[in-house]
């Protein structure tokens, strides 16, 4: 293996930004920025599996973004559903596994019903996984966890003593996966807006200027070969 490839990451996280930009910069509404955004992230997608990246977690809407204007919410809840359905065909060609974090509860029945199908249909390829945040707060997630770990130490379970920073990650929405090696945030805001704010402790972060549906193949290889020059200490000196 060359050093290179042995620098692939094992997860990468995308804040997928500036679909908005990109349609006003073109006159065009919003949403259609949103679908081509969609069109980005199949593109994405196909070069996790072609540069070898299992895991993939991007940030499909945030718990935030429902005080957007309404006509915005619904037409980004059918570009899900269209996108699970479009999307089907392709993760099975590829084994991908379908997964999501955020309040599933909040989003319409229609919306659920399409998410839970697709994730059963998958569950279980073991190769890639495709991560969709929806309606997803960090605070929250950690909020939940720490909820959930209080209800043991008061059903006395849990000695406070014994509480580390494992527990806390074990009570968060999916426990298996390796923190995110890499972060890239498209459209070049330097924020992370509540986006995985424990699992991203130690990973790398690539901020470019290129809008989210601007950002393909080429683009994801950039971040993927600015990541591989990075030397990462964990803390330590060397
Ligand atoms: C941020 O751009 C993007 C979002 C809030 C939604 C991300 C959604 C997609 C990429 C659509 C495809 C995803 C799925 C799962 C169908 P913005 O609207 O904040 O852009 P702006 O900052 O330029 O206004």
């Amino acid at each position: 293996m060359s050093e290179e490839q042995a620098k692939v990451p094992q997860h990468v996280a995308v804040i997928m930004d500036g679909n908005g930009r990109w349609a006003k910069a073109r006159g065009w509404p919003r949403l259609k920025g949103h679908q081509e955004g969609a069109n980005s992230l199949r593109a994405i997608l196909r070069a996790c599996r072609d540069h070898g990246v299992k895991y993939l977690t991007v940030y499909a809407f945030s718990s935030e973004n429902w005080v957007r204007p309404k006509d915005e919410v619904s037409g980004l809840m059918s570009l899900l559903k269209t996108f699970l359905r479009k999307q089907e065909f392709e993760l099975h060609e590829n084994q991908v596994r379908l997964r999501m974090i955020g309040r599933m509860e909040d989003l319409p029945a229609a919306v659920q019903k399409e998410l839970q199908r697709v994730m059963a249909a998958t569950a279980h390829y073991t190769g890639h996984q495709l991560i969709l945040a929806l309606s997803y707060g960090s605070r929250e997630e950690i909020t939940n966890a720490c909820r959930q770990i209080a209800r043991e130490v008061q059903a006395g379970r849990l000695d406070p003593e014994k509480i580390t920073p494992q527990t806390i990650a074990q009570h968060l929405y999916l426990p298996d996966v390796p923190d995110p090696d890499l972060l890239i945030r498209t459209s070049g805001e330097m924020r992370i807006s509540n986006f995985l704010l424990w699992q991203i402790s130690y990973a790398e972060l690539y901020v470019t200027p290129v809008l989210w549906p601007d950002f393909r193949e080429p683009q994801f290889a950039e971040a993927l070969a600015d990541f591989a020059r990075r030397h990462r200490r964990f803390g330590d000196i060397q």
